[in-house]
């Protein structure tokens, strides 16, 4: 027995040691079993005791037991204090250096004919203006017919229209919306309709499908004046205040008188759009009496305007997409 004891106390003394000394939580766990698993050394000291008198086993199996007790205190001490070195380690690996500058997503930005098309639309609705909406998918009558455009009209020539089955068409103008939002409805109004429009046309400076902005008022005593007036402001706001324009007497089937307005751009002058007064038998046409009620309207290329402002070479460079033209609006 005095040999199991002097065993016991040399197994503790290096137990304390090993465990204190042991690297990792699987190493530590193979020492907790060399002692303390099944044929482990105290467990085979504890075995052992069968063979010892009954008064020297007691005393054996006390130390014994406390010996087993104390391993597994130094076991779990040493497992928390693992834990804790782990986790500082990874603590240290992994450290989030909260000053670093940050990453920026790139940020876009809107089209500049989706920026120009917003400014006119501002434009008109600080000065109480609705604005309308239509389709492109467009009735023979709404594009045309009801515009007053003669059956033999040249703009209804397969050069100039997409024709669509049911007799239908791609709008070819945003007029179409002056007779849907005209339609029953009594002046006084005023609105303005921005959107997409389409022709069978492809150069430079036209593209089959584009952007226009239409423009109408009608009330008693709306003149010419008051379009020229309007025309006047609206080129200012969005070309500044030494914009000039000018008007050239022209046809338009929907207005009459009809004119084209120029637009003077570092020393040039660019063609920018239409107007007139609207035509009484559009009026009529709407369901407006023409004796009572009178108006001017007008409709003007929403991506020729940005191609000016900004000085743009080639329509084309606006709807291709390339990310490179974008970036400098
Ligand atoms: N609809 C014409 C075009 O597409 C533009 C236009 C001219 C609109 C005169 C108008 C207008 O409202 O009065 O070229």
């Amino acid at each position: 027995m005095a040999a199991s004891v002097a065993d016991l106390e040399r197994i503790l003394a290096e137990a304390e040691t090993a465990i204190r000394e042991v690297g990792s939580a699987q190493a530590l766990a193979e020492l907790r079993a060399s002692y303390l698993g099944k044929k482990g050394s105290v467990s085979t000291l504890l075995r052992g005791l069968g063979q010892l008198s009954a008064e020297e086993r007691a005393e054996a199996g006390k130390a014994t037991n406390e010996a087993k007790k104390r391993i597994e205190a130094w076991v779990a001490e040493r497992k928390a204090s693992l834990a804790l070195d782990a986790r500082a380690k990874d603590l240290a690996e992994h450290r989030l250096d909260v000053t670093l500058p940050g990453f920026a997503p790139p940020r876009g930005h809107l089209h500049p004919t989706t920026q120009i098309e917003r400014e006119m639309c501002t434009f008109f609705t600080e000065m109480g203006y609705g604005i309308e909406d239509g389709p492109e998918v467009e009735s023979d009558w709404n594009n045309f017919g009801g515009l007053n455009f003669p059956e033999d009209h040249p703009a209804r020539d397969l050069q100039d229209t997409f024709f669509v089955t049911g007799g239908n068409v791609l709008r070819t103008h945003t007029s179409n919306v002056q007779i849907r939002a005209m339609t029953g409805r009594q002046p006084p109004f005023r609105f303005v309709s921005p959107g997409r429009v389409y022709r069978n046309d492809l150069d430079g400076t036209h593209y089959p499908m584009f952007h226009q902005i239409e423009a109408v008022c009608v009330d008693e005593r709306t003149t010419f004046a008051d379009l020229k007036g309007t025309l006047f402001a609206f080129a200012r706001h969005l070309f500044g205040a030494e914009a000039e324009i000018r008007f050239r007497a022209h046809f338009f089937p929907f207005t009459e008188p009809s004119a084209e307005i120029d637009i003077g751009w570092e020393g040039r002058w660019l063609e920018w759009g239409g107007c007139g007064m609207i035509h009484p038998r559009v009026l009529l046409n709407c369901g407006i009496d023409p004796e009572r009620y009178q108006g001017f309207a007008f409709g003007m290329g929403i991506d020729r305007t940005a191609m000016i402002r900004w000085d743009i070479p080639n329509i084309q460079l606006l709807f291709d997409g390339d990310v490179r033209t974008m970036e400098q609006f």
